[in-house]
């Protein structure tokens, strides 16, 4: 098992990540005095799934259980867990415990924040992405009919626990969405991670733990460290942003339908490589072997028919403009990261070009 520290303003917490950590569940609560009460919140699906594995933490018989998907991701489906959590008499001795994707982990986080001002939460993500990415840095909240994530809040967990078993019975699509997020940590600071995912590309996909749990740790461990000094992202976090801001564009062009996150992200990252290629900063080598890697797994939905200018709109609106500059995050070499603020349209358009957008 491995167990990783996050600072947070609001106090420092572990994420532990490994085989059978959701077996320690209770335990690690016990231990951290996590919650006189623990209340679980899931989805049915996920509930089918995986339910029987937290019998043994002390929570509460019946869970609440909504929707997951990210249609379900508004203010409706939080209100119905604050209602259930008010009928169920929950208090500031209560712990609230999000087992789920990241539409869950989101917007259980936003109900503990707001809940009583704020009850601690504990995130079990169980898809790869949660575990990766969303379950830690304490983002949170929900979508509004005009846009993706406007209302939310900062609400960091108490523990994190990362448990690759459950992954076992995520569909494919949903597991390769996640490892584009992988690809992207290896691209901006632990190259290790690239030559790992190519040489172990088959028990991957597999779904072994003992090819899973790494890559989770690795990933982990990189968002930790971003997060844990620059817990706002005033700064150093915006590289997390790397093939973000051509990836959102594509996602929000779409309305949210075409693409799993991972896999507009997937493009994102080309896009922003063949930019640094153009400007000289990026080699066509690291070029090559991402894309490489990312044909490796698997083939990404087409965008011959996304509109060109749609999407430079999109960048337009995007929440990486601040003060109407765009914050590009590009590769000069594995493992490394810059921020450009200087990219044109003009740029943007021929990297569209060069991943495939035809109109
Ligand atoms: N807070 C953050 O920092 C942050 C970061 C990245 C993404 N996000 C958010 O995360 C959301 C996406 O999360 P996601 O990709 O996990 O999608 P998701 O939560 O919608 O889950 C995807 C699907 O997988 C199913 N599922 C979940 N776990 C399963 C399991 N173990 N077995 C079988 N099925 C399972 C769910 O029921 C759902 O149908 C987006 O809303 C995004 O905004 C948040
Ligand atoms: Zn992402």
């Amino acid at each position: 098992m491995d167990r990783i520290t996050v600072t947070a303003a609001a106090g420092a917490y572990p994420v532990l990540i490994g085989s059978d950590t959701i077996e320690s569940l209770g335990k690690e609560m016990d231990a951290a005095t996590l919650g006189k009460r623990r209340i679980l919140v899931s989805s049915e699906r996920v509930w089918d799934f995986h339910g029987a594995r937290f019998r043994r933490i002390g929570a509460d018989k019946t869970p609440i259980l909504i929707e997951d998907g990210e249609r379900y991701k508004n203010l409706n489906t939080v209100a119905r867990i604050l209602d259930a959590l008010v009928k169920a008499q929950a208090d500031r001795s209560t712990v609230i415990v999000a087992v789920g994707g990241g539409v869950i982990g989101d917007m259980v986080g936003f109900s503990a924040a707001t809940y009583l001002r704020g009850l601690p939460v504990v995130h079990v993500p169980t898809t790869l992405l949660a575990q990766v990415d969303s379950a830690i840095g304490g983002k949170t909240g929900v979508n509004h009919p005009l846009g993706k994530n406007l209302i939310g809040s900062f609400h960091a967990p108490s523990l994190v626990v990362a448990d690759p078993v459950v992954l076992e019975t995520l569909p494919r699509r949903e597991f390769r969405a996640g490892l584009y997020e992988v690809i992207k940590y290896g691209v901006i600071a632990d190259p290790t991670l690239l030559d790992r995912m190519r040489d172990s590309i088959t028990a991957i996909f597999n779904r072994e733990g003992d090819a899973i749990a790494p890559l989770v740790s690795a990933s982990c461990r990189i968002k930790a460290q971003v997060v844990s000094a620059d817990e706002r992202e005033s700064g150093l976090r915006r590289i997390l942003n790397f093939g973000h801001t051509v990836g959102h564009a594509l996602e929000a062009v779409t309305k949210y339908k075409q693409f799993r996150h991972g896999e507009a992200i997937g493009y994102g990252m080309l896009a922003a490589l063949a930019i640094g290629v153009a400007r000289g900063i990026t080699p066509t080598t690291l070029y090559a072997e991402i894309e490489s890697l990312i044909t490796q797994l698997g083939p990404l939905p087409p965008v011959a028919a996304i509109s060109t200018k749609d999407v430079i709109a999109a960048i337009g609106r995007d929440k990486k403009v601040v003060n109407g500059t765009l914050h590009f995050i590009a590769a000069p070499a594995r493992g490394q990261t810059v921020e450009l603020t200087d990219v044109t349209e003009k740029e943007i358009k021929a990297a569209l070009k060069k991943i495939g957008l035809r109109a």
